[in-house]
């Protein structure tokens, strides 16, 4: 893969479109991280596949704007991709960052944001990629799982890591109770990622992403 310039240019800080399906406690350690002008991003946005979720929410009580594209209220999936695309053009984001966004984005979705859409999943990937990151570790029985940021590209869960966390699966852990350690630590990850990503900037090559160029 060719050099990836990084995300955002001088000292402005970075903008950040969030995309989420649901809860949005991944988002709101952005919104929060980003309430510290030393943080270098702000959420510019936030996105989502479905109404009435407490992602939404967690965005308007922080005034942040939203939009909503559901799946279902176009003719194809190409047009819903070509609105999700629209939507987030219109906030000029440095980065896309999905956070509980269950959704594949389509190839004009990648395109325009190559390098530039960043993906938390709830497992160590290559393990357990896909929608149930952590139900399927916990049923695989690993003894450890933990969180991937990675750059998303054309696979499933497939895209440059930027960053992982490990979390040990104890013998009484359920889905929801591995699941909510899980986000835990995920939660600083990301925080600790996409702040890195926006004040450092960062390289891709030959998968290896890579702080720093700015
Ligand atoms: C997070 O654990 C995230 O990794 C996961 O959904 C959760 C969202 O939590 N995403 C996926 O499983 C994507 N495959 P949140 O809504 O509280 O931020």
């Amino acid at each position: 893969m060719p050099d990836t310039p990084a995300p955002s240019e001088g000292r402005r800080p970075a903008r950040l479109v969030v995309l989420v399906s649901g809860t949005g406690s991944n988002l709101q350690a952005l919104l929060d991280a980003s309430a510290d002008p030393a943080y270098g991003a702000v959420v510019v946005a936030v996105g989502a596949d479905r109404s009435g979720i407490e992602g939404l929410a967690r965005a308007e009580r922080a005034g942040v704007p939203t939009f909503v594209h559901r799946v279902k209220d176009y003719a194809d999936r190409a047009e819903w991709d070509a609105a999700l695309t629209a939507s987030c053009r219109e906030h000029s984001p440095d980065l896309v960052v999905s956070a509980g966004f269950m959704k594949l984005a389509g190839a004009p979705f990648l395109a325009e944001y190559a390098g530039r859409y960043v993906n938390t999943h709830p497992a160590l990937l290559p393990s357990f990629p896909g929608m149930h990151g952590a139900a399927d570790a916990l049923a695989y029985g690993v003894k450890v799982t933990g969180a991937t940021l990675f750059v998303v590209d054309a696979g499933v869960d497939t895209g440059p890591i930027v960053d992982q966390v490990a979390v040990r699966v104890e013998d009484d852990d359920d889905v929801v109770s591995l699941h909510e350690r899980i986000k835990v630590a995920e939660r600083t990850m990301l925080v600790d990622n996409v702040g890195r990503m926006a004040r450092e900037g960062f390289t891709i090559s030959d998968r290896k992403v890579r702080f720093g160029d700015l």
